[in-house]
């Protein structure tokens, strides 16, 4: 375990050794202690023995070494018990539980209580006489395996700590990865994760590979998104990158090869996804059990990402047919609906509401007249204006379109339905078919009947002729807090610069 050393190699790296410190007033304690322990050696490391000579000294040595392993240290110096104070310090204050302490005392009687001993963790106690050098050896050895052992135990626990903390930003990532609706953004937000889970800040590249068989992978990479040096997608891979991302396809699984990393994600919808990450040579076990954990619920996410496109993608078919259906029945223009949806996306930006329940309300700003599609002709193309039967009549479009879209639990549908059923209901309670008041009315409901009746007077209809902009605005302001939700009023009113790009970009 210990031997005299034979080394011919001068110098060791620093960390090569444990260090020892020697806290004494009286120098020749020194001197014994470091001819005793000269050639001293415990797992494969040397001593370097540093010196102090009060307690006010040692304390600003263990603060300049806060890896010092153990501590011989006496206990009577500037005053009677300098050593103690000093001990105090050191596991109080400045909170080192780690360092190994042998106390030495120059006459029998100057024992510490007991105490002292078991409160500060001392290892050791001896009176100076004890010391030969056979003795410094063994109790030096003691020292530092005691040392060693906390520390190793101590950085298991740090490890654990990391790991714990890891997995949390792992399950935090995957989350909010869910929310993210396209897949090119839950693409970008992935590398974004993985280099922050990584600490990397290096070039990383998302790919997805739409071929199984290794005769196509050549040409299969389709890059959704990138980083670093591969934040233009669209350019062609690097040989060195698709080498590896072929290789990890055809392995079918993940591989760390040299600095760089490829994560192989398969989906149930036989897609396959990889991940590409240079310059990641410093990883250890910990960081690649984290990229394993995170893989498999990127897998999960994946897999619900795509599934969730096609119910998307039904939806969206769902009402661009309704859609048609309502145009053609109205005579209102598909551009109409379109400067709605349009309208009703701005608003809802404006009004802070999330990107997801922006995009749902884009979708289902459209369907707002679809109840239209029930309406007699001669009451819904009626030249003039309604008389009372023909109004009650009209009025039934809202619940109608509410009930079409109502029995649907996809989102975009329900959202439809409250779109269809709410549209024409005031802030003020004045408004049908329920007469919801206020915040009742729901934020699409309030955002789509303020964007509805500003484009339906800003245009001509079967009964009515556009009116100029600036009447419009009258018009819509004499209803703030009436017919409209003032805050989105004039939130409105306020981007009437962007409001008019849209109604420019969809004329009739
Ligand atoms: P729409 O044409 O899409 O109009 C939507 C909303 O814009 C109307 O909801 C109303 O709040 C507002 N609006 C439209 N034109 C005017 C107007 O000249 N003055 C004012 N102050 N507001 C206007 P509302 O009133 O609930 O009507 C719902 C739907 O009933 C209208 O949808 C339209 O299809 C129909 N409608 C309403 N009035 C008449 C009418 O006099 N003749 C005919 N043929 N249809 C009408
Ligand atoms: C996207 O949503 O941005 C990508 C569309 C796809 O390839 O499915
Ligand atoms: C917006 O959504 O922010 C307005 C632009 C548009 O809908 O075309
Ligand atoms: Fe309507
Ligand atoms: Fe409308």
């Amino acid at each position: 375990m210990f031997k005299k050393s034979t080394q011919k190699t001068p110098k060791q790296a620093p960390d090569q050794f444990w260090k020892v410190l020697i806290v004494d007033d009286e120098p020749e304690v020194h001197t014994i202690t470091k001819v005793a322990l000269n050639e001293f050696e415990f797992d494969e490391k040397g001593l370097t023995l540093l010196s102090a000579y009060s307690g006010n000294e040692a304390k600003s040595m263990i603060e300049a070494h806060p890896d010092i392993a153990l501590i011989y240290l006496d206990v009577v110096m500037e005053s009677d018990d300098a050593g103690l104070i000093f001990v105090k310090y050191l596991r109080e204050e400045l909170k080192n539980k780690f360092v190994r302490i042998v106390l030495r005392t120059g006459q029998p009687g100057q024992a510490p209580e007991r105490k002292v001993i078991v409160n500060y963790d001392i290892n050791d106690y001896k009176e100076k006489t004890d010391f030969d050098s056979t003795k410094l050896f063994t109790t030096t050895l003691a020292g530092l395996r005691a040392y060693r052992d906390i520390m190793e135990v101590e950085a298991a626990r740090k490890s654990l700590d990391r790991y714990r903390l890891g997995l949390e930003e792992v399950i935090n990532a995957s989350a909010s990865l869910f929310e993210i609706r396209s897949l090119q953004k839950f693409a970008r937000g992935l590398l974004d994760q993985i280099a922050c889970i990584l600490h990397l800040d290096q070039d990383t590249l998302l790919v997805r590979s739409n071929r199984w068989t290794v005769a196509e992978s050549h040409s299969g990479f389709e890059v959704m998104a990138g980083t670093g040096n591969f934040s233009d997608a669209t350019a062609a891979l690097p040989q060195k990158v698709s080498a590896l991302l072929t290789k990890a396809s055809q392995a079918h699984t993940s591989i760390f090869e040299n600095d760089q990393f490829v994560g192989y994600f398969p989906t149930k919808s036989g897609k396959v996804n990889l991940i590409y990450l240079d310059g990641v040579d410093a990883l250890d076990e910990l960081d690649k059990r984290m990229i394993q954990v995170f893989s498999s619920n990127v897998t999960i996410a994946f897999d619900n990402l795509y599934l969730d496109r096609e119910i998307f993608d039904t939806q969206v078919e769902i009402i661009d047919t309704l859609g048609d259906v309502v145009e053609s029945r109205s005579k209102e223009t598909a551009y109409h609906v379109k400067r709605v949806s349009h309208l009703s996306r701005l608003l809802g930006r404006l009004a802070g509401l999330s990107e997801n329940d922006v995009d749902v309300l884009f979708m289902s700003a459209p369907m707002h007249d679809v109840g239209k599609v029930a309406i007699p002709d001669r009451v819904l193309l009626k030249p003039g204006k309604l008389d009372a039967d023909e109004w009650e009549i009209m009025k039934t479009h809202a619940e109608i379109g509410q009930h079409i879209f109502s029995k649907s639990h996809r989102p975009v549908l329900q959202a439809a339905a409250i779109v269809a059923g709410q549209h024409h209901e005031k802030f003020d309670g004045s408004g049908y078919p329920n007469g919801l008041k206020g915040e009742d009315i729901h934020i699409y409901g309030r955002i789509v009947a303020l964007v509805d009746v500003f484009d339906a007077l800003i245009h001509k209809r079967c009964y009515k002729k556009a009116w100029p902009l600036d009447k419009v605005i009258a018009e819509l302001k004499t209803q703030e807090g009436k017919h409209f939700d003032p805050k989105l009023l004039n939130l409105f009113l306020d981007n009437m610069k962007a409001v008019m790009t849209i109604v420019e970009a969809y004329p009739d």
